[in-house]
C-alpha cells in the first residue's frame, strides 16, 4: 500500500472537508493507497510523536455537509518561517523544512495533498523543490488566487453575507439610518461585491477603488433628500481612502507579528460624522462568521470536483501541480504558475460594470 498524507493550512473555509471525503473516496475507489491526515496542517507531521489521523471512508463519511476541517488548521505552521520558543521563552522564527521533509520521508508516505491559499502553496512550491511528492488544492474565501477562476467558500462566504445584508437592509429603512457593513477581503473585494449586487447596496468599497469621504457624504445627503431616506453600504475590511492606509491592529501571535484587518466600517462612522453627516449611521462587522457553517450546494461540488482531481494526480504521479478551475473545467496548473499572483477586482470587470450601471457607487 502506498501512503499518501492531507494537510488543511491557513484560514479554514467551507468545504475543506468535502475535498478530503472526495480524496479518501478516490483512494478507496482506485486501490492501493493509504490515507492519513496531519493534525493543524503540517504541525501534526512536526509533533513529537506525530498527530497523524487515518482517513477511511467510514470516518469521512457524510462531513461533506461541514464546514471547518475535521483535521483543524493553522496559520502558523509555515516550516519556512517556524516560530521555536527558546530556552529563554522568547520565539524565534525557524525554517524547519528539513525536519519536516525527513519526518514525511521517514513516516514513508509517498505523496501529500496541501490544501490551501497562496502562503499554503507557496509553502508546497518549496516542499516540492526539496523533492517532495505534493499536490497543491487551493482554498479561501476571498477567491483572490490568479490561477483558479474559483475557489470553494467563497459562494458560502458571499452567500452569507448576502443573508446579513438582507437583515440589514430592513432595520435601516426602519429606522431612516446609513447601515454599513464590513465584510472580509484583505486584498480583493470579491465578497464585497458579490454581496452588494446580490444585495442590491447603494455603495460599495472595495480595496481595489479607494474610496473619497466626501463623495460618500454626497451620495448619502442624496440618498436622502431624493430616495428613499436609508441606506445600505458594504465595505471590504481592504478597503482605504484616497491616498490612505488600511485600518486595523498589530498582534503578536506567539511570537509572530500579525497586522489583522478590522474596523474600517467604525473609521468610516467616525469620518462622516466628522465631516457633518446628519443622519444616524450604525455598523456591523460580520468578521470570522463568513468563514463558517455549512458550505453551499456550489462549494461542496467544487471541493469534491477538486479533491477528486487532486487524488488523480497523485495517482498519475503528476506533482508539483496544484489543482484549479478554470473555463468551467477542473484542471491543473504548476505551483510556480499557481503561485505567481493574485486575481483582484479590476475596475472594469463586468460585475463592476454592472454595478454602476444599476446606480450603484463605489465612493469614488
Ligand atoms: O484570507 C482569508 C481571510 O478571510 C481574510 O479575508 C482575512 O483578513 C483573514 O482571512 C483573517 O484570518 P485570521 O483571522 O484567521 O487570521
Amino acid at each position: 500500500m502506498k501512503k499518501l498524507l492531507i494537510s488543511t493550512g491557513g484560514g479554514d473555509c467551507p468545504g475543506l472537508n468535502a475535498v478530503i471525503r472526495a480524496v479518501v473516496k478516490s483512494a478507496k475507489t482506485a486501490g492501493g493507497w493509504q490515507v492519513w491526515g496531519s493534525r493543524e496542517a503540517f504541525n501534526g507531521i512536526m509533533a513529537d510523536p506525530p498527530e497523524l489521523i487515518k482517513l477511511s471512508p467510514k470516518k469521512t463519511a457524510g462531513i461533506h455537509v461541514r464546514g471547518g476541517t475535521i483535521l483543524k488548521t493553522t496559520n502558523r505552521g509555515n516550516p519556512l518561517d517556524f516560530p521555536v520558543q527558546q530556552a529563554d521563552g522568547t520565539w524565534e522564527m525557524q525554517d524547519v523544512t528539513g525536519k519536516l521533509m525527513d519526518r514525511i520521508k521517514s513516516l514513508d508516505f509517498d505523496a501529500v495533498i496541501n490544501i490551501g491559499g497562496d502562503g499554503s502553496q507557496r509553502i508546497s512550491q518549496a516542499l516540492y523543490e526539496r523533492g517532495l511528492n505534493i499536490i497543491g488544492v487551493p482554498k479561501t474565501i476571498d477567491n483572490d488566487l490568479a490561477a483558479t477562476d474559483l475557489t470553494f467558500g467563497f459562494f458560502t462566504a458571499a452567500q452569507i453575507a448576502t443573508d446579513c445584508f438582507d437583515k440589514l437592509v430592513t432595520t435601516a429603512e426602519s429606522h431612516h439610518r446609513v447601515m454599513i457593513m464590513e465584510v472580509m477581503g484583505r486584498d480583493a473585494g470579491w465578497i464585497a461585491l458579490h454581496a452588494a449586487i446580490a444585495g442590491g447596496a447603494e455603495m460599495c468599497l472595495i480595496p481595489e477603488i479607494p474610496f473619497d469621504l466626501k463623495k460618500i457624504l454626497k451620495r448619502i445627503n442624496k440618498r436622502y433628500v431624493k430616495g428613499k431616506g436609508f441606506m445600505n453600504i458594504v465595505v471590504a475590511e481592504g478597503a482605504k481612502p484616497i491616498g490612505g492606509e488600511v485600518i486595523g491592529q498589530r498582534s503578536i501571535e506567539v511570537g509572530e507579528k500579525h497586522f489583522k484587518l478590522g474596523g474600517v466600517a467604525h473609521y468610516l462612522r467616525y469620518q462622516l460624522e466628522e465631516q457633518g453627516c446628519q443622519q444616524q449611521i450604525r455598523t456591523t462587522t460580520l468578521g470570522h462568521i463568513q468563514r463558517g457553517g455549512t458550505p453551499v450546494a456550489f462549494d461542496r461540488i467544487l471541493a469534491t470536483a477538486m479533491g477528486v482531481k487532486a487524488f488523480e494526480l497523485v495517482n498519475e504521479g503528476q506533482f508539483g501541480r496544484m489543482v484549479s478551475f478554470r473555463n468551467n473545467e477542473i484542471d491543473s496548473v504548476s505551483l510556480v504558475e499557481a503561485t505567481k499572483g493574485n486575481k483582484f477586482v479590476s475596475p472594469d470587470h463586468y460585475l463592476v460594470r454592472a454595478a454602476r450601471a444599476t446606480g450603484m457607487s463605489f465612493g469614488d
